[in-house]
């Protein structure tokens, strides 16, 4: 396909230049015929009959410059057929078309790469470095192959994002063979593609997990069920008093580590979700009502925003709501601030895609913790199993969804979900 389409504007231009060189054959042969007519003439004057070979000399030469004559009209036809076609060819593609002379100027931009890069203003005759500012990766690989005249193929970038794609696979090849002949870049979206890897990988990582971890967490609740049991047979009455914290603390530790790994099992099981359609705003409503007298007092949580429909299991997704509102509410405590939750809906019809993001005024969560947060037992509470968020994940997964997590307006933490449209 790459090269089919690099060698369709280099078909036209052969085309024309031969149509260049027959028109000025023809040049010279009717500029001949006509000097050999009046030579004949001439000849016809002073010899009487004697100019006949002149006269069918001069007649060759007429019809030869006729034939020409329709050869080239027929050639023009067909390098302008040829121009149609790539133009055509260019106009359609879904992919982005770059291409730069051998002075860093742009000759021709595509509509399909104008939408790419988010354009406005006409980019023919503009430096590429100024054009292609705002996505440095391909400016630099674009100057890479003007300085070293070597083809880059199929190398994937990450464009910093604002609305434009997030994902670039980029092949730029050298124009010409001469060493100022430009380059030719040709650009296509992967974002949906990258995403749907990274998907893959979660829910693999995930399935993974769940099976190696599953087993041994299943020994240890029974061991540990075992241990509470002898401690509840323990009577703290029959004990001197000085070992009677003992049991209790035994008790304690046994019920919250079981808790931990009940939490942990329900995490690695398998999930089946009953999927239907779930309309996500009355949701997140339902989910901050049921769950206002867990949070501290004068917690606020506003629904605001588009929200979409999606296939979705609505008991995993409430459950989703009410781990992130938790979160939020707890990191605001923890503060000392009264926790304000925003939950804000987002539907993006062109991507096929809607998120629901919950933020917070709290403490944020550092740049640098913002991935791990989502990993199965990352916690910075104390009491705290560094399941919520996993668990978050895992039901975004489900869902064919993310979880990711960012800062808020408010200076706190916002944790984005995004669901495919059905
Ligand atoms: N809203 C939030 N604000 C600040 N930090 C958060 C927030 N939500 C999660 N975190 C951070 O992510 C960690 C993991 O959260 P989670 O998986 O729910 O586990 P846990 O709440 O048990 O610690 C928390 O310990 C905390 O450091
Ligand atoms: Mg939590």
């Amino acid at each position: 396909m790459n090269d089919a389409f690099v060698n369709n504007p280099g078909y036209g231009y052969a085309l024309l230049g031969l149509t260049a060189i027959v028109a000025v054959l023809v040049g010279v042969l009717t500029f001949a015929v006509l000097r050999i007519a009046a030579a004949a003439r001439t000849a016809r004057r002073s010899l009487g009959d004697g100019g006949s070979e002149a006269m069918l000399l001069s007649a060759a030469l007429q019809e030869a410059v006729t034939r020409l004559r329709t050869e080239e009209r027929a050639m023009s036809a067909r390098a302008a057929a040829s121009e149609q076609l790539s133009a055509q060819i260019v106009e359609s593609l879904t992919a982005g078309l770059l291409v730069v002379d051998g002075a860093g100027r742009v000759t021709m931009l595509n509509p399909a790469g104008r939408r790419l890069l988010d354009l406005t203003g006409e980019p023919v005759g503009v430096d590429y470095g100024e054009l292609l500012d705002g996505v440095p990766p391909l400016r630099d690989a674009v100057a890479e192959c003007l300085a070293t005249r070597r083809p880059i193929l199929r190398r994937s970038l990450q464009a910093p994002r604002s609305g434009r794609p997030a994902h670039l696979g980029v092949t730029v090849s050298p124009l010409g063979a001469s060493g100022d002949g430009g380059a030719i870049c040709l650009f296509s979206d992967l974002t949906t593609v990258v995403e749907l890897e990274e998907q893959l990988r979660l829910k693999e990582a995930l399935a993974r997990l769940g099976e190696l971890t599953a087993g041994l967490a299943h020994e240890f609740r029974n061991g540990l069920a075992t241990i509470h049991g002898y401690s509840r047979l323990l009577a703290p009455d029959a004990l001197p008093p000085a070992y009677r914290p003992y049991v209790e603390g035994i008790r304690q530790e046994t019920d919250t580590l079981g808790r931990v790994v009940t939490t942990f099992l329900d995490f690695a099981r398998p999930e089946k979700p009953s999927l239907a359609p779930v309309a996500l705003g009355a949701l997140a409503r339902r989910a901050s009502h049921e769950l206002r007298h867990e949070l501290p007092a004068g917690t606020d949580v506003a629904v605001r925003g588009e929200f979409a429909d999606v296939q979705g299991d609505e008991v995993l997704l409430r459950q989703m709501f009410g781990n992130l509102l938790r979160n939020a509410a707890e990191a605001c405590q923890a503060a000392g601030v009264t926790p304000a939750i925003v939950i804000d809906g987002r539907v993006d019809r062109a991507r096929g895609a809607c998120s629901v993001t919950v933020s917070d005024n709290g403490p944020g969560i550092p740049a640098a913790d913002r991935e791990r947060v989502f990993q199965p037992f990352f916690t910075t509470r104390t009491r705290g199993t560094g399941l919520g968020l996993a668990v978050v994940q895992k039901i975004a997964v489900t869902h064919n969804g993310r979880a990711t997590a960012g800062a808020s307006a408010a200076g706190g933490a916002a944790i984005e979900i995004t669901f495919p449209l059905p």
